[in-house]
């Protein structure tokens, strides 16, 4: 493993975005890791609770989410409580010594909510309403909707906001999912609320999103809707902004169930997030807002390295938690019930899964959920008790992950370096994300992803920061998607290479500005300080075109295709030019030196060999070097006061020795030199970490 001396730091006050929470009151509650999982016991009878204490005494559960769907058996008619059925589960999970992460049902309103506030509903872009029957989302800016979340949070934080049971609150969730824009009334007049809060007067509003375009020019407030579907393409800035609010109407939601549990408890607040997986929230913003980080996380079955995907979560996840420890709220003991081929894990999997994402920060180890669901949409999902019951592999292994995170109590508290970063932004992604670009075969998601596959194959270790973050700590940036750049943010990044960073931007970066305008003097053009290049035209490719790329020291040609560029050289030195192609002759890969530091530009799609023939010189720029493990074996380093924790996890059908000292804690076995993690395996050494 690489290991670089300093860890991130805390951004200037005043000057660069904070990160993570604000008051972290996390951890509370069990001593070492949680381990367990989302309860819904209303499902069955109460004698099936009895056994489920025990069960979970077997398994080592310590934690369990308990309430989050509740609110049609904890209101079953408006203003009329049924809270006898909870004080019951909180007592007797309490007397078997199980923490309750307490949550607020406000994900699913009752029906008698629906039929008292028809105008609730959620209304798509499409103008389709929607109905009841399924988790029944109210629209976020609907009066009625917060009026009576605020209600039922308030009595159940009355209620339980400090019995001794209650370790942390779970409001709502997943915010953003399954519903994350609602087109209805209410959010109309929403969205011009915020219009007018952040513009302040029309002409502002006129000039920011270009109306002058299409004769889109609004006179009246009133006039300004959601960008429904329309006839061709709706103004991007218009739905920019939408987006923005949308997410902003959550935030609000959730900043008011939270200041209702404030009012009668101190026990930390958090959401569960799904930081790699809901595209909508900005949780740069929502990390702020919460006591404590949580994920929920789900392996795409699709994907055979799908634990690749994991990590990058895990990292994303740790990243807007400002570095902080945080809790996995959920992931699956195999498989899940809603992808098109629900793939069983494979024995050993959950506790790789499981062990990775505590290796890459999680004070907490929970899964969605106890005891599989005999009726209702999830039935097939699967769960800690599985229908099998405990006569079965998923059983077993579930108690002896249980075992093991019992013996993993230390690490709690500890935190992760980073040896780089890689720039993420979900404004920048909602943008990029609109109709109308150059090449429907460029993608934020694809770029980033193999960006952060060669750094994890490579036994990096990576953060990921907003572009307006204190960069200080890596010596690596990576911007593989940078469409839409503030100028603050371009103005951070050239300090960045300046002060002594290396700085790799890729293809359709630097491009327009908060509004979706594009950036006066051309693309890329607010960093061509740090960069020393731009980009005359975009020389998008054809589908199944390639081109190659020869390196200026002699190097093997390396390949691409989706994309290339015009480039003006001003200043840069040209690594690589295209051999053929649209920019035939013209710089492809440039390099310039600023200050201290460099800047590197990569004007075309580079993937596997083409990706590190970049990536690799320019972690020499940055003093890195990748490790010499193999490609499948990942390894984490958590730091503590006391000691560091390295957690190996072994993907590969081999057996490897990892360069360790110290203490294995699974097994309790010395380590000198070398650890030996098994085929499939996990290992854990507490001590000197070569
Ligand atoms: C999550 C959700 C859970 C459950 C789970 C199934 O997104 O929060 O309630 O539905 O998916 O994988």
């Amino acid at each position: 493993m690489s290991s670089h001396p300093t860890g991130p730091v805390a951004p200037r006050p005043g000057s660069l975005r904070a990160v993570g929470p604000t008051t972290p009151r996390w951890p509370l509650g069990p001593d070492g890791i949680a381990y367990g999982g989302d309860y819904n016991p209303e499902q069955w009878p109460e004698e099936v609770w009895q056994q489920d204490v025990e069960l979970m005494a077997q398994a080592g559960v310590n934690l369990v989410s308990v309430g989050i769907f509740s609110w049609a058996l904890l209101e079953p008619r408006e203003g009329e409580l049924d809270l006898g059925w909870l004080d019951r589960l909180i007592e007797l999970l309490h007397a078997h010594g199980i923490a309750v992460d307490l949550g607020t049902p406000t994900a699913s309103p009752p029906a008698w909510f629906f039929a008292a506030h028809p105008e609730a509903r959620v209304v798509t872009r499409d103008g389709t309403v929607l109905g009841f029957g399924s988790r029944g989302m109210a629209g976020p800016s609907s009066p009625a909707y917060r009026q009576a979340a605020v209600r039922i949070t308030t009595a159940l934080a009355e209620r339980y906001g400090r019995h001794p049971a209650v370790v942390l609150w779970h409001v709502h969730n997943e915010y953003g999912a399954p519903v994350s824009e609602d087109y209805s009334e209410s959010s109309a007049a929403g969205f011009r609320v915020w219009l007018r809060e952040r513009y302040g007067s029309l002409d502002a509003l006129n000039a920011a999103w270009g109306t002058a375009f299409w004769g889109q020019r609004y006179g009246e407030w009133e006039h300004v809707g959601v960008p429904s579907v329309a006839p061709s393409v709706v103004n991007p800035a218009q739905r920019l902004d939408f987006a923005r609010f949308s997410d902003h109407a959550l935030r609000e939601c959730f900043r008011a169930e939270r200041d209702a549990i404030r009012a009668h408890s101190d026990r930390p607040v958090t959401t569960n997030f799904m930081a790699t997986a809901c595209p909508s929230t900005d949780l740069w913003e929502w990390a702020r807002e919460v006591d404590v980080v949580s994920d929920d996380h789900y392996l795409d079955a699709a994907d055979p390295r799908g634990y690749v995907g994991l990590a990058m979560a895990a990292d994303l996840t740790r990243s807007v938690a400002g570095g902080r420890p945080w809790i996995l709220m959920e992931h699956s003991t195999s498989a899940v019930n809603w992808q098109p081929r629900n793939v069983a894990k494979r024995p050993g999997e959950m506790a790789r899964n499981a062990l990775t994402h505590l290796g890459r920060g999680a004070d907490a180890v929970l899964f969605f959920q106890w005891r599989a669901s005999r009726s209702g949409a999830e039935k097939f999902h699967s769960a800690m008790l599985p229908h099998a019951g405990t006569s079965s592999r998923v059983w077993r292994e579930v108690c002896e992950l249980g075992a093991e995170v019992g013996r993993l109590g230390e690490v709690r508290g500890s935190r992760v370096r980073a040896d780089a970063a890689i720039l993420w932004d979900w404004e920048s992604f909602w943008a990029q994300d609109l109709e109308w670009r150059p090449s429907v075969d460029l993608g934020h998601r694809e770029r980033t992803r193999a960006v952060y596959d060669r750094l994890w194959r490579d036994g990096l270790t990576v953060d990921f920061a907003h572009p307006e973050a204190d960069l200080s700590a890596y010596p690596l940036v990576v911007a593989p998607a940078s469409y839409l750049l503030s100028d603050v943010a371009a103005r951070n990044l050239t300090a960045y290479v300046e002060a002594g960073g290396t700085l790799v931007v890729m293809c359709f970066s630097g491009i327009v500005d908060e509004h979706d305008a594009v950036h006066p003097g051309g693309y890329l053009a607010p960093l061509v300080d740090a960069l020393g290049v731009t980009v005359e035209e975009f020389l998008p490719l054809r589908t199944g075109e390639r081109v190659r790329l020869a390196w200026v020291d002699g190097a093997d040609h390396v390949v691409s295709d989706v994309w290339a560029d015009h480039l003006v050289l001003r200043g840069a030195q040209v690594l690589a030019h295209y051999v053929d192609g649209p920019a035939a002759g013209g710089a492809a890969v440039t390099r310039h030196v600023r200050g201290d530091g460099t800047g590197w530009y990569v004007s075309t799609h580079l993937t596997g060999d083409g990706l590190a023939a970049v990536l690799h010189r320019a972690y020499a720029d940055a003093g890195l070097a990748a490790s010499e493990l193999p490609d499948d074996v990942e390894v984490v380093v958590r730091h503590g006061s006391e000691a560091d924790y390295l957690v190996a996890v072994n993907h590969g059908e081999e057996s490897v020795a990892v360069p360790a000292e110290g203490t294995e804690l699974l097994s309790g076995e010395q380590v000198s030199g070398a650890v030996k993690v098994p085929a499939g395996g996990v290992v854990v050494v507490r001590g000197r970490v070569r």
